[in-house]
């Protein structure tokens, strides 16, 4: 079988990626942390994760049946470079809910009769109903981003949504839906490795899309972008959380951790639920190009 992309990540490991990005991969041991500006040199040991991530998937749980009982809304959005574990942290997320209130929104890019309409329309028509909890994985923000760095809108069109994002989100919590934003920060030579990855396993090749082959060579162009949208995005009504996601465990615990914090649910356990790691959980401050 030959695939779409077959190839093309590890053509560029070999020839296009900056030395310093190859050197930190090929020297690297599976469990090492490649960003040197990240708070651990190894991921997280399997059974510390393994004991963590099912107590909070309990909390998960008596937060679901709290949301189902007080008709609750909740809107988490997941966004983040390629490969920054956005689906697997939903994932996590979802393991022991109950689907039919966990869902997850994950849009394609817009057909044509789509690209006519106000741009937030689409999604709109998936917000949680009451007693839902639904996972953006992707969302408003390929405007400010990946629409960006691909062209695949005017500066007039991005201009518009920059302006009309604020108003859309306070909207959103003026109406009672509980709104997370979370960026997922992922550094240069880890994205490589888990694309590298990808490549090589069979059952992981459909994550790759030609936006993420050419996007290899966009990593400049994607940090503007990003840096631009947080910066007008970042709200009181609705902030950004970064969380580092070098670890993909640690970033998931975080994440779980930080929407738990959020939410009033009956027989929380505030001992299981904690804070989540200020070393890898913050503000836009802690986003890093
Ligand atoms: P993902 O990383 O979510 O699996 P891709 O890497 O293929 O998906 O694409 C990244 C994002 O870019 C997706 O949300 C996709 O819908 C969006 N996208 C792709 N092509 C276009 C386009 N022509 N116009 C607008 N958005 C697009
Ligand atoms: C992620 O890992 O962030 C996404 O879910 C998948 C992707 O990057 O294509």
């Amino acid at each position: 079988m030959t695939l779409p992309f077959d190839g093309a990540i590890s053509a560029f490991y070999e020839t296009g990626a900056p030395d310093h990005v190859r050197e930190a991969i090929a020297s690297a041991g599976k469990d090492d942390i490649l960003s040197p500006s990240y708070p651990y040199d190894e991921e997280i040991k399997t059974k510390d994760y393994d004991r963590e991530i099912k107590a909070l998937q309990v909390e998960l749980v008596k937060m679901q049946a709290w949301a189902r009982k007080t008709g609750k809304r909740i809107a988490c959005l997941f966004e983040g470079r390629d490969a920054a574990g956005k689906g697997g942290t939903i994932k996590r997320f979802r393991e022991n809910l109950n689907p039919r209130g966990a869902r997850v929104v994950a849009l394609p890019a817009p057909s044509d009769a789509e690209a006519t309409q106000w741009y937030f329309q689409r999604y709109v028509d998936h917000l949680p109903a009451g007693g839902e909890i639904v996972f953006y994985d992707r969302s408003w923000y390929n405007r400010g981003v990946v629409e960006k760095v691909f062209g695949f809108c005017t500066d007039a069109q991005r201009e518009a949504f920059f302006d009309q994002v604020p108003a859309f989100e306070q909207l959103l919590v003026d109406e009672g839906i509980v709104l997370i934003k979370f960026w997922l920060n992922v550094g240069r030579a880890e994205q490589l490795r888990r694309f590298l990855k990808r490549e090589a396993d069979p059952l992981k090749q459909w994550k790759l899309s030609a936006i993420d082959v050419k996007g290899l060579e966009r990593w400049h162009d994607y940090s503007a972008a990003i840096e631009e949208t947080l910066s007008r995005s970042h709200t009181d009504v609705a902030p950004w959380t970064i969380v580092r996601s070098d670890d993909k465990k640690r970033a998931r615990l975080a994440a779980i951790r930080h929407v738990l914090s959020q939410l009033e649910y009956d027989r929380k356990d505030h001992a299981v639920v904690g804070t989540p790691d200020p070393k890898i959980t913050g503000g836009p401050e802690i986003w890093n190009a």
